[in-house]
């Protein structure tokens, strides 16, 4: 096997590049909302479920399999069984498409960021976005022209992105996580800390956590649950088991997961806690009731936290600007991951020097996504996003337990990994990758089925 694979400097190294894939847009942005609209404080039981029974077993799967492997997503898979290199393929395929639109969002991010400092998006932030930012058309066919700022704000990321990864794993993603990380965390304690000391905050922070029990009945909520734990950790393309495959030989593996997950989860709650203060904040001095204030996505950083900022003076300036460094920090980590599953598993597969083909990769992934920054992004983004975390995460989620459950058996890894780990995983394992995980997936994907055609 490949010896002269790039390696991770350290160890805490590789967990803050892994985690900074974790933590992204989705923990900021979609896990508070999805935890609102799924049973609040209810919401825990589906996905602590989803963690134990799919994230954290996956996620060994993928780093055990990159480090045993040593290689990108297609590479393990064509050294664990030459069959199957074509399962390592749609990972890639899945990262391709979620790094266009990954871009575009958080080409608009830092433009917003810039924008916070005088808020710029004025008093109706809504029709501001729309119209003057987005310059939306009324289509999806509609593609009309290019909304130059947009576009820069996208050649930005792409520079960023081959930036870091031109450098490398070591001075390149392992330096980029070391700071951007825990800068993260500062900033995300800060937006906390203020956020509840905010008149307001406490009824935010009630209707995030009421539980609601019923929900917990509804099979909706379970799928919401596996499908925000697998986008949440990344799994599901490639760019764990790409990471774990630049580990070097004796490295706890089964620990890493754990923690990787953790901090995780810790990010998500720590956001939650944020936005849902930052939101009652609003409905308070808007005297209007949380129901009406509350979105996700998009509509919470784009339109509702503008609006919030605009009423609250200069601590929403200040607001502003961390809250969408904290998006940009998070983001960018996630994308340069993106890049690097990409760019590895071409390297494995043809050769090539990793300068050429992190230059060549970049400039193909700006000029595809010079079409999100049309009159019609939004809706290409709406397209896209359903696609991949109804079907394309969780089919990979599925193979890959199914191939290794069925197939090469999860024992070859779980041996693997418990070799060389402080912390032992049990045969619980196998019986979870074998039957658990691909039971649950298959549900959740005929449950998308059923609901697309409804
Ligand atoms: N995990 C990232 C997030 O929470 C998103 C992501 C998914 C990044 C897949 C890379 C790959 O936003």
């Amino acid at each position: 096997m490949q010896e002269n694979r790039e390696q991770w400097a350290t160890k805490i190294g590789f967990i803050l590049a892994a985690i900074g894939s974790a933590v992204g847009l989705g923990n900021i942005w979609r896990f508070p909302y999805v935890v609102y609209s799924n049973g609040g404080g209810a919401f825990l039981i589906p996905y602590l479920c989803a963690i134990f029974t799919a994230g954290i077993p996956l996620l060994i799967l993928e780093y055990g399999m990159g480090h045993k492997f040593k290689g990108s997503t297609p590479l393990s898979l064509a050294r664990a069984n030459k069959k199957f290199e074509w399962i390592g393929w749609w990972p890639i395929i899945s990262s391709s498409v979620i790094l266009c639109y990954y871009s575009m969002i958080l080409s608009w991010t830092i433009k917003y960021m810039t924008m916070s400092f005088t808020k710029a998006w004025g008093q109706d932030s809504n029709s501001f976005f729309y119209n003057d930012f987005l310059k939306l058309s009324d289509s999806p066919l509609n593609f009309g022209s290019i909304v130059w700022p947009i576009l820069i704000g996208i050649a930005i990321i792409w520079i960023i992105n081959w930036f870091i990864c031109y450098k490398g794993i070591k001075s390149g993603i392992e330096k980029t996580s070391k700071i951007l990380l825990p800068s993260l965390l500062v900033i995300m304690i800060i937006i906390v800390l203020r956020g509840i000391t905010l008149e307001g905050a406490s009824v935010g922070l009630n209707i995030l956590f009421t539980p609601d029990w019923d929900k917990v009945k509804n099979p909706q909520v379970w799928i919401a649950a596996y499908g925000q734990v697998f986008f949440s950790l990344s799994i599901g393309t490639g760019i764990m088991m790409t990471y774990s495959s630049y580990l070097p030989k004796k490295t706890d593996i089964n620990n890493s997961a754990f923690m990787t997950a953790f901090a995780n989860c810790g990010f998500e709650f720590l956001s939650a806690i944020g936005v849902f203060a930052i939101l009652g904040v609003m409905a308070t001095s808007q005297g209007v009731p949380m129901e009406e204030v509350v979105t996700g996505g998009i509509g919470l950083a784009f339109i509702a936290f503008p609006k919030v900022f605009t009423i609250m003076g200069v601590w929403g300036n200040i607001l502003g600007v961390l809250f969408f460094s904290s998006l940009v920090f998070a983001g960018i980590t996630s994308s340069v991951s993106l890049v690097e599953a990409i760019s590895s598993a071409i390297i494995d597969k043809f050769g090539g020097e990793r300068k050429k083909v992190v230059t060549y990769m970049c400039l193909i992934g700006f000029t595809t996504s010079i079409v999100f920054a049309s009159n019609a992004g939004l809706y290409l983004l709406d397209i896209m996003d359903n696609f991949i975390n109804n079907y394309g995460i969780v089919v990979v989620g599925l193979l890959e337990a199914f191939v290794m459950g069925w197939i090469i058996k999860p024992k070859v890894i779980r041996e693997h990994t418990n070799k060389i780990s402080y912390f032992k995983i049990g045969k619980w394992w196998d019986v979870i990758i074998k039957y658990v995980t691909p039971t649950l997936l298959t549900i959740i994907l005929v449950q998308s089925l059923i609901n697309e055609f409804k």
